[in-house]
């Protein structure tokens, strides 16, 4: 087991060069490092005996059919893009974990048919909107998503043929009907582990996003001839709206607020900011209480832009509710972690994943491995070997009860 941690923690480490700011991690959606990366897994999928594809949504796919084998599917993944000077781990830890947990079933000669998916986007950071690959994988790819564009006028279907794929084959990356169930392997992203002194957990249900766009504007002028009593500052508008955010955010039990994002305009430091444009990221395990603090921080925006005399827009781009994982398949997990000899243990998860588009169409469920010091979305991510190896204990219990419970 040690050697397989090894070699996913080297591969990921390795990915992790393939970026689009050298220096930096940064792997948006079908850029040009995302080449390299699938050469690199197609030829570890290829070497597993796994048969290679990438699908029409960007998606790399490697299928382990033991000889014989006629029984369901399983299929393991999690994506390969990243935020913007990211870490190693986000995603890519899910794969090479994914391959080893297939290295693991061919050890034991498990009759059991895997489907290992790299998906191509899960961070909505090209597009605004995330989950590109896990959708046409999960059969709710909305057609409207090729139109969207990115900051450079790139629309995703421009994207996706750029990349030599055709976005009318979209329809056929859907799972295939022989599949049973969906597992995504992903670093906890956060502290609890950490503070348990835990290895690993299974997911009980992934918190609800919401994503918006909120635009204020005013009027840009002149910095040392407009007088304050005056002016029309976008910036200082949503600077006292992002203070409310994270009031809201901090006095309302379980919910988390981010304003990520600005751009300003025209972005100069001798003119009062006419435009801003402010992300908005809100989550919950409850919907009703995400939907709710969104309610309340629009109606906020509305307020201050109102008494400040600009005006206010805002576009949604992510309603994703909460959802729970398949009970049975956590179940599952959890006896895994447990015959493993870790100590069983669950929770919900606050960050979004893969595993909520695809369990809208099939039973699905997350093991997660601690993150040392909560670190994420952050170039200082990284994992311990013992956690990975952990990873790889649980997958062995794992798949041999899956290989005696689906078929
Ligand atoms: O933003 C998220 O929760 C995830 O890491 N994509
Ligand atoms: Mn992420
Ligand atoms: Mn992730």
């Amino acid at each position: 087991m040690r050697a397989r941690a090894q070699r996913a923690i080297a591969e990921c480490r390795q990915i992790a060069f393939m970026t689009e700011e050298p220096g930096h991690i940064t792997r948006r959606f079908l850029t040009a490092p995302m080449h390299p990366v699938h050469a690199h897994l197609r030829a570890r999928m290829e070497a597993l005996g796994m048969t290679v594809q990438v699908d029409a949504a960007g998606n790399l796919r490697g299928l382990w059919q033991p000889g014989g084998a006629t029984g369901k599917r399983l299929l393991l993944g999690s994506h390969l893009d990243t935020v913007p000077q990211g870490g190693a781990f986000d995603g890519v830890l899910g794969v090479t974990l994914a391959l080893e947990w297939v290295g693991l079933a061919q050890d034991f000669q498990l009759p059991l048919p895997i489907e290992v998916i790299a998906f191509s986007e899960e961070e909505g950071v090209r597009f605004g909107v995330p989950f590109l690959g896990s959708r046409a994988v999960a059969g709710r790819f909305d057609a409207n998503l090729l139109a969207l564009a990115d900051a450079d006028g790139v629309t995703v279907e421009a994207a996706i043929r750029a990349f030599g794929l055709d976005p009318g084959q979209i329809d056929l990356a859907k799972f295939d009907p022989s599949s049973a169930a969906f597992v995504e392997i992903h670093i906890e992203q956060g502290p609890v582990l950490e503070a348990e002194n835990l290895r690993v957990a299974a997911v009980t249900a992934i918190a609800g996003q919401t994503r918006l766009s909120v635009t204020f504007a005013g009027q840009a002028n002149h910095a040392g001839t407009t007088p304050m009593h005056l002016r029309r500052d976008a910036l200082a508008a949503a600077a006292e709206w992002i203070g409310a955010v994270e009031k809201t955010a901090q006095t309302t039990g379980g919910l988390m607020a981010t304003v990520g994002k600005l751009s300003v305009e025209p972005n100069a430091g001798n003119v009062v900011p006419g435009t801003v444009q402010a992300s908005l990221d809100v989550r919950h395990v409850h919907d009703g209480a995400r939907l709710a603090a969104v309610e309340e921080l629009l109606a906020k925006a509305t307020e201050i832009a109102a008494r400040r005399r600009l005006t206010l827009k805002h576009t949604e781009q992510l309603n994703q509710p909460a959802v729970p994982m398949d009970e049975r398949l956590t179940a599952f997990l959890e006896d895994a972690i447990d015959g493993a000899g870790f100590q069983r243990k669950s929770m919900p998860c606050g960050a979004g994943h893969d595993a909520m588009v695809m369990s809208g169409s099939l039973p699905a469920t997350m093991l997660l491995l601690r993150s040392p010091g909560g670190v994420s979305h952050h170039p200082g991510e990284t994992v311990l070997q013992e956690d990975v190896e952990a990873c790889l204990h649980v997958g062995r219990e794992f798949l041999l009860r899956m290989a005696r419970n689906i078929g």
